[in-house]
């Protein structure tokens, strides 16, 4: 079994991928630019997955530094996790958005294109489907990006389709990640926004640990049990499981197979759910202020996960408990980062 090229894989959900591989007996090679993350996050997924990952600084736009990683590191297949990844910032500036996820993604297939690597894994997000309202969202939903971000990935995606339509020695899967949250167990590797956190989870760490204002929860009068917003919120170990599966499944599945599969848990949970869960798992307060809806922001939203039950044989097994658990692990033993 040749290595697994992780791009992105300082990330957050990067390393918490090469540690769930390295620990099934994967050998992965991690290539970041660490725009967004910090060597420490590969050194201590080195350690939960002993001897399995090696680590190249390169930027996914820098064709020839591709090529020379391909060229001697005996790659099989790729998961393409590297790419610029907040919303509102992609608003703000499209183009370096357009230039680091879609033109890197372009010469990450520019540069395979002259390796045997034909398996490729791509991470996604539901931000394609935009504001959706028929739940659960299954993948053949309509996609309607809401932003430079959203749009992104689906471009990539189609560009992986036609790829794969015109050359079948391809095999791709694009999974459309909800939101992920939470930690290895460990306490040693996790999420570190830089900045304020966009995302509610880190937010709660934060705002428990004092280093952060009351939590603002945005809409008390959505049409839900307790007024506040539902998502699926999927625990980091299995989502990174899943991209294990998606591994397994597609060299076994035929010549020229694309599928788009959702990764979620299926079932959706309110703000308030959490930060209750949060509170009562942990034994701390979490602050919080109740505030006005934001515009934008779509009441409910979860997955339709049969897809990958049937085509990766996965799904989620981690509890709402168990995010709220690991995520506050990961901040205490870490109240700064890396
Ligand atoms: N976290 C989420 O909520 C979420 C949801 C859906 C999809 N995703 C997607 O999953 C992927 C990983 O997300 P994450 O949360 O781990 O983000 P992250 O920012 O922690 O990880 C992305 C990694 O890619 C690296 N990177 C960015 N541009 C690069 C480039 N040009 N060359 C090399 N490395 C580069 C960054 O340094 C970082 O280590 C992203 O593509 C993101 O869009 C994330």
């Amino acid at each position: 079994m040749g290595r697994v090229l992780v791009t992105g894989g300082a990330g957050y959900i990067g390393s918490h991928v090469m540690v769930v591989l390295g620990r099934k007996g994967y050998r992965c090679v991690c290539l970041d630019n660490f725009s967004n993350s910090s060597p420490r996050a590969v050194e201590r997924a080195q350690v939960l997955a002993p001897g399995a990952i090696e680590a190249v600084e390169a930027d996914i736009r820098d064709t020839e530094a591709l090529r020379r990683v391909l060229a001697g590191a005996d790659i099989s297949s790729v998961i393409h996790l590297a790419g610029l990844k907040a919303v509102g910032e992609s608003v703000e500036k499209p183009a370096l958005y357009r230039d680091n996820n879609v033109r890197g993604t372009q010469c990450l297939l520019e540069a395979l294109a002259g390796s045997g690597v034909r398996t490729f894994v791509f991470s996604s997000s539901a931000t394609v489907y935009g504001n959706a309202t028929a739940m659960p969202i299954g993948e053949d939903a309509p996609t309607a990006p809401a932003s430079p971000y959203g749009e992104n990935k689906l471009e990539i995606e189609r560009m992986l389709a036609k790829l794969a339509g015109e050359d079948p020695s391809w095999r791709v899967a694009s999974l459309r990640y909800f939101n992920p949250v939470g930690a290895h167990e460990s306490g040693t590797i996790g999420e570190h926004p830089s900045g304020t956190p966009n995302n509610l989870m880190p937010y709660v760490c934060q705002a428990a640990a004092g280093l952060r204002g009351p939590l603002r929860v945005f809409g008390t009068d959505y049409p839900t049990p307790d007024g506040t917003g539902i998502r699926d919120y999927i625990h980091v170990m299995d989502l990174a499981e899943g991209h294990m599966a998606a591994l397994t499944a597609l060299p076994l599945t035929p010549p020229g197979t694309v599928m788009t599969v959702n990764l979620g848990t299926g079932m959706g949970h309110s703000v308030l759910e959490v930060v209750d869960t949060f509170e009562r798992v942990n034994g701390v307060k979490v602050p919080r202020e109740l505030a006005g809806r934001r515009p934008g922001d779509v009441p409910i939203c979860y997955a339709d996960c049969s897809r990958a039950r049937q085509l990766l044989r996965w799904s989620s097994r981690r509890t709402l408990e168990d995010m709220c658990r690991d995520a506050w692990r990961w901040q205490v033993l870490n109240p700064a980062g890396y």
